[in-house]
Parts: C-alpha cells; structure tokens; sequence
C-alpha cells in the first residue's frame, strides 16, 4: 500500500510490540511519521522500536509503556503525551487475541478480554482528546469480523455468567466497534474536530508473516498451518493496511468502517460493520457502563451535555 508523506505528523499506536501493532508502526514509521510505540513491558517495546530502527533507519519512534487493561497505567500514559505536542492519530490495537480458559479480571475488577480491548481504549481515547483536537487528529478503533459471527450480550458485556474465551472476544470487539461509531455520533453532535473511524484487519496470522527477530517467530507448525489456509488468511504485515489507511487517508470519513477487499484478506477498502455494532441503543449503553466502570467522561462531550442542560 502506497502512503502519503507524513513528515511532521504524530501517531500513538497501542499494542505495538508484536502482530500489527507493530506492522502498523512500521508502515507509519516508513512514510515519515513520528511514532510513540506504546506496550506493557519496557523490553519488548525496546526490541520492536530496534526493529523498526532497522528497516527505517531514519525513523522518528519513541516508546512509552502503556498496559490498556489497567486503567491507571493508562492515565499516567496519557498524562505523559497530553506534556508533548499534539497528536494527529491514534491507533487503538492493542489487543487479548487468545482470551483464558476462565474467566479473569484485572487489578481494576474488570473482565480482561473487555477491559483490555475496549475499556482501556475507551479511557485512553477520552484521555487523549485535548492533543487530538489540537492536531485535529483522528482515532482508529479496531474491530473484528467476527462480530458477525455470534451473538453478542448487552446486558452482560463482562460476562459475569456464561463465560467463554470466544464470547469474551466476541464480546469485547462488538463493544470496540459500536464504541467507536459512538464516538463518531458523540464527537460530531459536540462540533470536535476529531474524527473516530473502525477498521478489521481480515484474518492475519503469523504464520503467513515474514520473521523478525523479536517480534514474529513462527514455528514450523504456525508456518505449515498458515499456508495450508493460505486462501483464507493473510500475513499481519497486509492485516495493517486497513487499520493505516483509516489512520492516514484523509478521504477516510469519520464513522466510516475499514476492512480488506476480501473481507479475510487484500486491499483496504470501505466494508460493511455487523448490524449489531451500529445499534445506537446498545452504543449508547455501552457508552455509559464506560463512563461509570472508569470514571472518565471525554472532556469536549462533557461540556457540550452541560451547555444542552442549560
Ligand atoms: N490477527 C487477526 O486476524 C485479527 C482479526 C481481527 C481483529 N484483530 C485485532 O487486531 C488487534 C491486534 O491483533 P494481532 O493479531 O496483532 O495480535 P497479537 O499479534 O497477539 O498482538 C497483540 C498486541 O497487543 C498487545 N497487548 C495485549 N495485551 C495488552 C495490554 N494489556 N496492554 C498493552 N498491550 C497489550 C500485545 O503486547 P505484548 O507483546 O505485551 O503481549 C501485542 O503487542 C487486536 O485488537 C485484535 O483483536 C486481529
């Protein structure tokens, strides 16, 4: 995917030591973006930013430790970019791809595939808005397919009951997804000249991904495997593109849903989100059982309820 040169512009990137995080890093990184790698442990964000420096010598790559399931680890990583200049886009990746066996919660009490996928964004999005409007920024939340592909559980959106890893992933992307056009609905009732966007990145696996030291390592096994199913994946390298495009291309409207031409794999293109994610009765509710779990309400759309009570 050709992109446009970004000299001069910021992007934060959430889970960018592995998978395509760090693709999307990459990609960002190599068209003249400066980028802050963000992750949980100081190593592995050391070992992605050296790779990075590899391919792209000349690259611009901070990192900043940031672990999206507890919520104070994602203020203070707020706090330390609200210091800085501000930011042009955020990409909420970071993600439990493989859920426990049982269910498990965080220091804050939350369900981890939730709080982590969805949650911890949430917080860090809200967080992040005043640097956003001032680069008038955009964020890019990341969904799935397959929240076209099992019910989802309004009422329950930790799965207190009925725990399953797939439903707690489930679960987490429908509300990644539907909190990202709520974001879109909420920003744009509030005039904030931010953007909020959803893309999926198909089905990409490491298996089909080139290695990189530290970062992607397949065994024979995954390699075997991915090319077996080789017709319905793609590498995490192509598995970015979407998520960048959304990020970067100015044409990319905000509410808009960005996903691979084949919905598993291929080019970036507009796609289609599951019904359920643009259900506005859900949003909504999901919206407010945010607002109370992390007592974080977006500061722009704080003011604009304000002025509407008025
Ligand atoms: N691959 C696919 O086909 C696919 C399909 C649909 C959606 N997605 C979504 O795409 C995103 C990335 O998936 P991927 O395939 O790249 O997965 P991945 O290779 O497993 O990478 C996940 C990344 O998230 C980070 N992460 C996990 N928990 C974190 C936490 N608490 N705080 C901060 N970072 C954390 C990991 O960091 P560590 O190095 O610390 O573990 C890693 O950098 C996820 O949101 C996933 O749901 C992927």
């Amino acid at each position: 995917m050709q992109l446009p040169d970004l000299s001069g512009k910021r992007y934060l990137v959430t889970g960018s030591t592995a998978g395509l995080g760090f693709f999307s890093s990459l990609q960002l990184a190599g068209a003249g973006a400066h980028v802050l790698m963000t992750g949980r442990h100081p190593k592995r964000l050391a070992t992605a930013r050296a790779a990075v420096i590899r391919q792209v010598p000349d690259a611009e790559v901070d990192t900043l430790l940031l672990d999206t399931s507890n919520l104070g680890s994602v203020r203070a990583a707020a706090a330390t970019v609200r210091g800085r200049a501000g930011l042009h886009g955020l990409l909420l990746n970071a993600g439990v791809v493989h859920p426990p066996r049982h269910r498990t919660t965080t220091a804050d009490g939350h369900e981890l595939v939730f709080a982590t996928n969805a949650l911890g964004h949430y917080a860090l999005a809200g967080e992040l808005l005043l640097p956003l409007a001032a680069g008038r920024g955009r964020m890019v939340w990341v969904g799935s397919m397959s929240t076209s592909l099992w019910p989802y559980d309004p009422v329950d959106p930790e799965l207190e009951s009925g725990y399953t890893p797939w439903r707690a992933y489930v679960q987490s992307k429908v509300a990644t997804t539907a909190l990202g056009f709520e974001a879109d609905r909420r920003l744009r009732a509030a005039n904030v000249p931010i953007a909020s966007l959803v893309a999926h990145p198909g089905y990409s696996v490491g298996g089909r991904t080139r290695g990189i030291a530290g970062i992607n390592a397949p065994s024979r096994r995954q390699r075997f495997f991915g090319n077996l199913q080789a017709p319905i994946t793609q590498s995490k390298e192509h598995g970015a593109w979407p998520l960048v495009r959304a990020l970067v291309d100015p044409d990319a409207e905000s509410g808009s849903f960005w996903g691979p031409s084949r919905v598993v794999g291929g080019e970036p293109r507009r796609a289609s989100p599951a019904k359920i994610t643009r259900d506005e009765d859900i949003a909504g509710g999901l919206w407010n059982y945010c607002e109370h779990a992390t007592g974080i309400e977006w500061p722009y759309l704080k003011a604009s309820r304000k002025r509407r009570r008025r």
